[in-house]
């Protein structure tokens, strides 16, 4: 038998993976050292109350014959679908309940879409970026093509006309810069899209953290709905990171090669996906609530409240840095002309702060770091006044 030796094209360790490596390797030569962790964009914030009541009342139906629930519905149960397209609604944009996909999370759905997609696609990422558009497409074979984002763009790379892609990741607000694209510049996107009859692949991860009246979705934008797919995700709106639940909008009328992509995507979920438990769907309705997007408001309040802290902190110091409005990401110019790792060693064995080097996140990434706003308002300032010590 021969292995998919595709995979000898991925760096040898997951981003992150490397990051903890790294930690764990200090903290044990350094057992006296309270490190802190900035790095990987995780949740600190307990779930809201409302939707752990909806979790355990959603437990205690498997609990009774009557009530018990098997294999759930492939594309979401049809309460969990009517309440995402309602908070779609409140913001002003609209996607149809049976267009949505409830789904584990936004990783793997960026991850496995590209399965409807043929092998010899060309795939067009903005660089640095998040590592699993990069790494799932590899995987399968494509070819990637790279749009630098850079200081001169303001980390918001554009649509070069002369290049021609047929599948292309756009992350807005983005994960790794925390730049968030503008209306006009999501038309010029859209406007290429439909012009080389490529589909976007957009993720929302982050749009609940916009603050500055930045499209929300991709399908605010004339036109997406003939060329994009939207992909969106519980875990940093919230807090879903360990719960895992997402979702996915594939537009009826999106059609290529003169197929339904929403019809290939439910019959590849329904092939090799069994849908998300019960008690997680029940949660997750409840989010979309009234009551549910007030008490996630005040964690999504408190994580940004951290990330003007350390915004702020850079501001002092005199550091470039994009991101810290509109996401929970900071990005962050390395002081000195320090390289990505280097930083990140120069951080840990100085401050026993934890960031993620941005060369990870692809070439442009060289010379930046990210910092997160998803730690304590404790840790958030201790990392802070550390870092403000060491650079200034
Ligand atoms: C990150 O730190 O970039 C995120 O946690 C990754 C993810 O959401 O999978």
């Amino acid at each position: 038998m021969k292995i998919n030796r595709n995979f000898d094209n991925l760096v040898p360790n997951y981003l992150f993976a490397d990051v903890a490596r790294k930690t764990n390797e200090f903290a044990a030569a350094h057992p006296e050292k309270e490190i802190i962790r900035l790095g990987i964009g995780d949740v600190t914030l307990p779930l809201a109350p409302i939707v752990v009541a909806a979790m355990k009342k959603g437990c205690e139906d498997l609990l009774h014959k009557e009530t018990f629930k098997g294999y759930p519905e492939y594309e979401g149960y049809d309460f969990v679908r009517e309440a995402i397209a309602g908070y779609y609604g409140s913001f002003g944009v609209t996607v149809h309940a049976d267009e949505i996909f409830v789904s584990d999370g936004a990783k793997s759905d960026c991850g496995n879409l590209p399965d409807i997609f043929a092998q010899d696609n060309t795939v067009l990422v903005t660089d640095p970026v998040y590592p699993v558009y990069v790494d799932a497409n590899l995987m399968a074979g494509r070819n990637i093509i790279y749009a630098p984002s850079c200081k001169e763009n303001n980390f918001l790379a554009m649509p070069d006309e002369n290049v021609k892609a047929d599948i292309i990741y756009l992350c807005s607000p983005n994960n790794p810069t925390g730049a968030a694209y503008s209306a006009d510049q999501l038309a010029v996107w859209v406007d290429y899209a439909l012009k080389n009859d490529a589909i976007l692949l957009y993720d929302a991860a982050y749009e609940a953290f916009i603050e500055d009246g930045s499209p929300r979705s991709i399908f605010a934008v004339d036109g997406a709905r003939q060329c994009a797919i939207e992909l969106c995700s519980l875990s940093k709106t919230a807090g879903f990171t360990g719960t895992r639940c997402g979702y996915t909008v594939i537009p009826k009328e999106l059609k290529r090669d003169g197929h339904s992509l929403h019809e290939l995507w439910y019959r590849r979920q329904a092939t090799k996906f069994n849908g998300v438990s019960w008690p997680v769907q029940c949660a997750a309705a409840e989010v979309f609530g009234r009551e549910g997007l007030q008490q996630i408001r005040e964690n999504l309040e408190y994580y940004k409240q951290n990330a003007k802290i350390i915004s702020d902190a850079l501001d002092e110091l005199g550091i470039y840095y994009t991101g810290g409005k509109n996401s929970p990401y900071i990005w962050m110019e390395c002081p000195g002309g320090m390289g990505s790792w280097e930083f990140f060693d120069y951080l840990l064995q100085n401050a026993a702060v934890v960031g993620t080097p941005g060369e990870g996140f692809g070439k442009s990434g060289k010379g930046f770091f990210r910092l997160t706003s998803f730690n304590s308002r404790e840790k958030t300032l201790e990392a802070v006044g550390r870092i403000k010590n060491l650079l200034k």
